[in-house]
């Protein structure tokens, strides 16, 4: 396995390219489904995540092609053949679990492996099939899989969410769009990736109002055509990056980062200190003085994400004071933290909150990357650290991450992949 070593201590210096969000291009490409047309996606990222999708679209019949020599647009068509989404791949993924929806919607029936255990917590899909089931879906759990049917079409109806779930929220608005009548989805997830699903459903010929609310209005049509949609930038490799020029005292251009999209991790990360301004094309990102130390607490969009929850804390470790970071979307997200305390962070869990003791100054070890968000905090960590840090099992930071460590190095960064 690849494993990432970083020599700390350099600020970075430069611009960083933030590519197309992970968390919109998954679902977007699963919209595939949604009609036998043409769809052309722009500004795809190239990460494991797309090319397991890829994978699991293609047994489905939907062939992915690549238009752009880069890999960054892709053009889905091609009729379903096949309604079974296999344990081998819904396990590495837990987006896959959104075709339910889609191929219940088109073809009447879907056969889904339960997603399973989750390195982050138990994570249910219990909202996803509680919402269909009120689409009139029969659904039957057998042998680890979903088993969903429905005679005829989908029918619209009012769903309210008990609370904010993404994938939840994606699955029914899918659905929702080719369901006969109207669907109401309240208490809907408003994560910018949720507005982009939304945006290239209408561009698809979807009636849905309220896009952007937490009240979604979908007017069921009876086929959805081809088009062609650019994805939203990554908020969260700008977040991520925004705390990389942070924690290293430096600075950064982020190209093509967009600050609507940043909700409460603007307000956070400038009360902590760091600078952040719009200019033409991106954001610039600097730290000037010292880091403060500033509670933060996760919540669904325009809240504090939890994507960022990781990273932020490997900054609050070298910030002056304590901080509070609080997890409440995931039960099991704190990981990095005996990691981060390997390298000299002073970190103490109690139930869903972490209190960050502010050090002065954390110390390269050996490291273990335990899921996406945790790499890159061991990552910050290294930038900030005296000497040598390894962090291993990277394979968990290409799913979300393209060339982490190209990018850094381009801003000055003594960072190296080495492989297995
Ligand atoms: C998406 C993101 C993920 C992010 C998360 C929260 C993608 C591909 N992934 O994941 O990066 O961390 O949103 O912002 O977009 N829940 C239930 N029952 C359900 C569904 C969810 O109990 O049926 C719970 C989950 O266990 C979790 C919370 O609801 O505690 C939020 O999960 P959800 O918003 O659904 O996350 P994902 O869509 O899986």
């Amino acid at each position: 396995m690849d494993r990432i070593r970083i020599r700390g201590g350099r600020p970075l210096s430069g611009e960083i390219k933030v590519g197309g969000a992970k968390n919109a291009a998954l679902p977007l490409m699963v919209a595939g489904l949604l009609t036998d047309e043409r769809l052309v996606l722009s500004n795809v990222p190239q990460l494991a995540d797309i090319q397991t999708m890829s994978l699991l679209l293609a047994q489905h019949g939907i062939a992915v092609e690549r238009v752009t020599n880069d890999g960054r647009t892709l053009s889905l068509g091609g009729p379903i053949t096949n309604t079974e989404a296999p344990y081998d791949i819904v396990r590495k993924m837990r987006a896959s679990f959104l075709v339910l929806g889609p191929l219940l919607a088109r073809v009447g029936e879907a056969r889904v492996s339960l997603p399973g255990g989750c390195a982050i917590g138990a994570r249910p899909i219990d909202l996803h099939l509680k919402g269909l089931e009120q689409l009139g879906a029969r659904i039957v759990l057998e042998g680890g899989y979903i088993d969903a049917r429905i005679d005829g079409r989908l029918k619209g109806a009012a769903i309210v969410f008990p609370f904010v779930s993404v994938g939840a929220t994606e699955n029914l608005l899918m659905a929702a769009s080719l369901a006969e009548g109207r669907t109401v989805l309240a208490n809907a997830a408003r994560e910018p990736e949720i507005g982009d699903l939304a945006a290239c459903l209408v561009a698809m010929g979807a009636r849905i109002e309220g896009i952007g609310s937490d009240k979604l209005t979908i007017d069921g049509v009876d086929t959805l055509h081809g088009a062609t949609h650019a994805i939203i930038p990554d908020r969260i490799e700008t977040g991520s990056y925004a705390c990389a020029a942070a924690i290293s005292g430096g600075s950064v251009f982020l190209r093509d980062a967009r600050l609507e999209h940043l909700g409460a991790t603007v307000r956070i990360l400038r009360e902590a200190g760091v600078d952040i301004a719009e200019e033409p094309g991106g954001l610039m990102v600097k730290r000037l003085n010292g880091l403060h130390g500033v509670d933060a607490m996760t919540e669904p969009y325009p809240g504090f994400p939890t994507d960022m929850q990781a990273q932020f804390m490997a900054l609050m470790s070298v910030a002056e004071g304590a901080s509070m970071v609080t997890e409440t979307i995931f039960e099991n997200r704190f990981m990095h933290v005996p990691e981060l305390n390997r390298m000299g962070a002073r970190i103490n869990v109690h139930g869903a909150s972490a209190i960050v003791r502010g050090v002065p100054g954390l110390s390269g070890a050996p490291v273990m990357a335990t899921d996406l968000r945790a790499s890159l905090s061991l990552i910050l960590a290294g930038l900030a650290a005296q000497g040598e840090t390894m962090v291993n099992r990277v394979y968990h930071l290409d799913r979300g991450y393209e060339a982490v460590e190209q990018k850094l190095a381009a801003c000055g960064v003594d960072i190296e992949r080495i492989p297995a």
